[in-house]
C-alpha cells in the first residue's frame, strides 16, 4: 500500500490524480486531501477515497466541511497551518496541485520529510526554485515534474547526460488568441480568455495560456528544475499540443515526447515512476493526425516570454516578483478591473519598479519570498488604481 496525499485535490490536476488513484484504490492508502472552496467535492472525494483527513485552505469553510463529513470518521481541518500539518503526515507520494504561490509552503514542508513530491504547482519553482531544489537535496526527497512539458523533458533525459544537452524546446499551444489580429487582443474578454483550444484546465492556467504567462512560468521552471542556462531554453508554438517538449543533444539529435492532451499521462508517469504502467489515455493515431505544425512565437502577441527571459537573467527572487505581479494582475483581470493586454504591462512595470530593491538579493527563504510576493502584489494594486489598491490581498498566502 502506498501512502498518498493530494494537495489541491478539487482542481483540474487534483481531479485527474483522484481519477487515477480511484481506479486502483486497493493499492493506495489516502492520507490527506486538500481543497479550497469546493467543499462538496472535497467531502465526496474524501469519502470515496477513504482519506484520513480532509483540509480546506479557508477557515471560514471549516464548518461546512465538518458537517459534510460528519459520521465518516474522516478528520477535518482548515486554514494555512492545517495545510502544513497535512504535509507533515507521513506519505510516500504527494501531489502538489494547489494553484498559485499558495502551493509553495505545503510542498516545501513535504520535502522536509524526504517524500516524493509530484510537482504540478509551477509557481513553487518560479518563486523559490533554488530553495525547493536545495530542500529536496538536503532531506533526500525527490521532486518529479508534472507539468506535461517538464515531464516530457524528464522522460527524454532518461539514460542521457545533461552535459550532452544542447537545447530544450518547450512547446506552446498558443492559447485562445493565437490566431486573433493583434489589435483585437486588448478587448479580449474573460470568457474568451477562459477557453483553451486543446486542454481542459483550471481557469487561471487557461487564461495564463492565452497570455503565454503560463509558458513564461514554464521557461523559468525549466531553468530551475533542470539547471539549463536561459539560452539553452526555447519555446515554439505547436497548435496541436501533441509534442510536449523536445530535447536537442550535442550530436544534433532531437528527441520529441508526444502524447494526447490529457494530464493523466504526466500525472500517471509521476505516480508510477520509475516504472511505466498502463494508463487510461488515448493512444495517438499518427496517420489520422497526419501533420504537426510549428511557428515561432510572436513577441508582440506574447510579451510575457520576453519578461521570462528578463527574470531568468536576473535570478535571485525576481521570479517571486514576476509570479506575484502576474497572479495579482490576473486577479484584477478576472474581477474586470484591468484589460487582457494590461496584465503584461502591469507585470513589466512591477519588474522595472522593484528590480533594484535589495530584498531581491537576500537569501531565498520562505519568509523572504512571501515579502517579495507581497511587495509585487501591492505594486500592481497601486499601479492600477485606488479602487484596486483597496482590494484585500489574499490572507491564505500573505
Ligand atoms: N490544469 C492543468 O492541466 C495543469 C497542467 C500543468 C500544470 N498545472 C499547474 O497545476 C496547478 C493547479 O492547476 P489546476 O488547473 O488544477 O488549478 P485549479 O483547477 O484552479 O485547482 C486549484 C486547486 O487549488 C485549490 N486552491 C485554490 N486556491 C487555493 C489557496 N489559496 N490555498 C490552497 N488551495 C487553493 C483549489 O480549491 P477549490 O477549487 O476547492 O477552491 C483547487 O483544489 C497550477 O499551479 C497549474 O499551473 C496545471
Amino acid at each position: 500500500m502506498r501512502r498518498v496525499s493530494i494537495f489541491g485535490s478539487t482542481g483540474s490536476i487534483g481531479e485527474n490524480t483522484v481519477d487515477l488513484i480511484a481506479r486502483d484504490l486497493a493499492g493506495y492508502e489516502v492520507v490527506a486531501l486538500t481543497g479550497g472552496r469546493n467543499i462538496a467535492r472535497l467531502a465526496a472525494q474524501a469519502r470515496s477515497l477513504k482519506a484520513q483527513i480532509a483540509v480546506t485552505a479557508y477557515p471560514e469553510c471549516y464548518e461546512e466541511l465538518r458537517a459534510a463529513l460528519e459520521g465518516s470518521g474522516i478528520a477535518v481541518a482548515a486554514g494555512p497551518a492545517a495545510l502544513i500539518e497535512a504535509a507533515d503526515r507521513p506519505a510516500d507520494w504527494i501531489m502538489s496541485a494547489i494553484v498559485g504561490a499558495a502551493g509553495l509552503p505545503p510542498g516545501l514542508r513535504a520535502l522536509r520529510h524526504g517524500t516524493v513530491l509530484a510537482l504540478a504547482n509551477k509557481e513553487s519553482l518560479v518563486c523559490a526554485g533554488p530553495l525547493l531544489m536545495e530542500t529536496a537535496r538536503r532531506y533526500g526527497a525527490r521532486i518529479l515534474p508534472v507539468d506535461s512539458e517538464h515531464s516530457a523533458v524528464f522522460q527524454a533525459l532518461v539514460g542521457e547526460e545533461t552535459r550532452d544537452v544542447e537545447r530544450v524546446i518547450i512547446t506552446a499551444s498558443g492559447g485562445a488568441f493565437r490566431d486573433w489580429p493583434l489589435e483585437r487582443l486588448a478587448e479580449a474578454t474573460l470568457e474568451q480568455a477562459s477557453s483553451h483550444p486543446n486542454w481542459d484546465m483550471g481557469q487561471r492556467i487557461t487564461i495564463d495560456s492565452a497570455s503565454m504567462f503560463n509558458k513564461a512560468l514554464e521557461l523559468i521552471e525549466t531553468k530551475e528544475y533542470f539547471g539549463f542556462s536561459p539560452d539553452q531554453i526555447e519555446t515554439i508554438v505547436h497548435p496541436e499540443s501533441l509534442i510536449h517538449a523536445l530535447v536537442g543533444f550535442a550530436d544534433g539529435a532531437l528527441m520529441a515526447h508526444l502524447g494526447p492532451a490529457d494530464m493523466r499521462h504526466a500525472i500517471g508517469y509521476a505516480l508510477h515512476w520509475p516504472e511505466r504502467r498502463d494508463l487510461p489515455v488515448e493512444r495517438l493515431d499518427l496517420a489520422q493526425i497526419s501533420s504537426l505544425n510549428f511557428r515561432a512565437p510572436c513577441p508582440k502577441r506574447y510579451p510575457a516570454l520576453a519578461l521570462a527571459r528578463q527574470v531568468m537573467d536576473a535570478g535571485g527572487m525576481t521570479g517571486a516578483v514576476f509570479n506575484g505581479a502576474k497572479e495579482r494582475a490576473l486577479d484584477h483581470f478576472i474581477a474586470g478591473r484591468c484589460g487582457f493586454t494590461h496584465m503584461a504591462e502591469l507585470v513589466a512595470q512591477t519588474l522595472e519598479q522593484t528590480g533594484a530593491n535589495p530584498l531581491l538579493r537576500e537569501e531565498i527563504t520562505l519568509d523572504n519570498v512571501r515579502a517579495v510576493d507581497q511587495m509585487a502584489r501591492k505594486a500592481v494594486d497601486e499601479a492600477l488604481s485606488h479602487s484596486a489598491a483597496a482590494q484585500p490581498l489574499p490572507a491564505v498566502w500573505i
